[in-house]
């Protein structure tokens, strides 16, 4: 898949995730297969662009191109502004928020909530496109509820307003997160328009990356909640795609080796205090598979310093890898 001048290979994409795909997650994802990866979404609004947040929001240094940022709002002007100001800042592609079902963002009329006014999708857009020499892409679901479900005409209007790629999850608005992704919607968005299509949504698993592509048609797979904790997921995915074969689960010893480098960088990135905190949430995802990982959440989400975290990490997964080395 092709966005503008940037080849997407493999063609397997981490979904932007608030709170989870902060330059650290997204170096890791891109390491370990991701064709691409989307920034957090960063605020239209100006006044919002000087916070430590945002300004850690904005950091790309050193990350590989191209770098894709995701902005969020609801006017056209602001967001064209924004989008200036990223790619002023590093970004290589933008890429706009209309998927985000979040209460906070859809209240004051962005995100997924934008989908009910197709002539300010247009808008939006075009100020978009025409505001920036980069290439623009779109994230949106699949409508605004399951009696309006206009993905496709949103979707020609993405086109005939310039955008390079379309990002569909496979849910209403109305559906939250819950009940499965749909993916019929998808298949018609692709067979109706010429630009590229992301398929998202639910895809977990090497075998359910190759159904939705299948069934959707899309040029390529975005992947969200199933790279929490799993970062490997890309190449797992990858490499089935291109080969048919299943790769072996990475062993206790890599994914310990995978999570303390994570850790390092995170403590790098925000300073050790915040670093800590922000660890714990993705200890909990890398401990969720195995039954005896809730003994060590508990433990781990008590660590108050860098040097306690990383030793409790260090000696859960040495015991773990002595404990598989044990039962070979
Ligand atoms: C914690 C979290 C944060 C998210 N933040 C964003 C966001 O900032 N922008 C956006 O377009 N979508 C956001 N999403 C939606 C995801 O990009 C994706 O569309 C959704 O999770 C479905 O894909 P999945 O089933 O692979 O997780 C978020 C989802 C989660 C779980």
């Amino acid at each position: 898949m092709r966005i503008g001048p940037y080849l997407i290979d493999p063609p397997v994409v981490l979904a932007p995730m608030a709170g989870v795909t902060d330059k650290p997650f997204r170096l890791l994802c891109k390491r370990l297969g991701a064709g691409l990866a989307v920034s957090e979404m960063t605020n239209a609004d100006p006044r919002l662009w000087h916070t430590r947040k945002s300004l850690q929001r904005m950091d790309h240094e050193g990350e590989p191109e191209p770098v894709s940022v995701q902005i969020a709002g609801y006017d056209p002007a602001m967001l064209a502004e924004a989008a200036r100001f990223n790619v002023a800042n590093g970004a290589q592609i933008i890429d706009i928020n209309m998927g985000c079902p979040a209460k906070k963002v859809c209240n004051v009329w962005s995100g997924s909530a934008l989908l009910q006014d197709e002539p300010l999708v247009a808008r939006i857009v075009k100020a978009v496109v025409d505001a920036v020499e980069v290439p623009v892409t779109l994230k949106i679901r699949t409508g605004w509820d399951r009696q309006n479900r206009n993905a496709l005409n949103i979707a020609r209007i993405a086109q005939d307003n310039g955008i390079a790629a379309l990002a569909v999850h496979g849910r209403t608005r109305a559906d939250k997160y819950e009940g499965e992704a749909e993916y019929a919607t998808i298949a018609a968005v692709k067979a109706a328009v010429r630009i590229p299509v992301l398929a998202n949504g639910d895809v977990n698993t090497p075998q359910q990356a190759r159904h939705v592509l299948d069934v959707t048609g899309a040029d390529a797979l975005m992947i969200g909640r199933g790279a929490q904790g799993r970062p490997w997921i890309f190449r797992e995915v990858a490499h089935y795609l291109a080969t048919g074969e299943l790769l072996a689960e990475p062993e206790p010893a890599e994914v310990g080796t995978i999570l303390l480098g994570h850790l390092e960088q995170l403590y790098a990135f925000y300073g050790e205090q915040a670093g800590v905190r922000i660890a714990r949430k993705h200890l909990g995802w890398y401990a969720k598979d195995r039954p005896e990982n809730a003994a060590f959440r508990q433990v781990v989400n008590r660590a108050e310093t860098v040097h306690e975290q990383l030793r409790l990490t260090r000696d859960y997964f040495a015991a773990l890898a002595a404990g598989d080395r044990l039962a070979a």
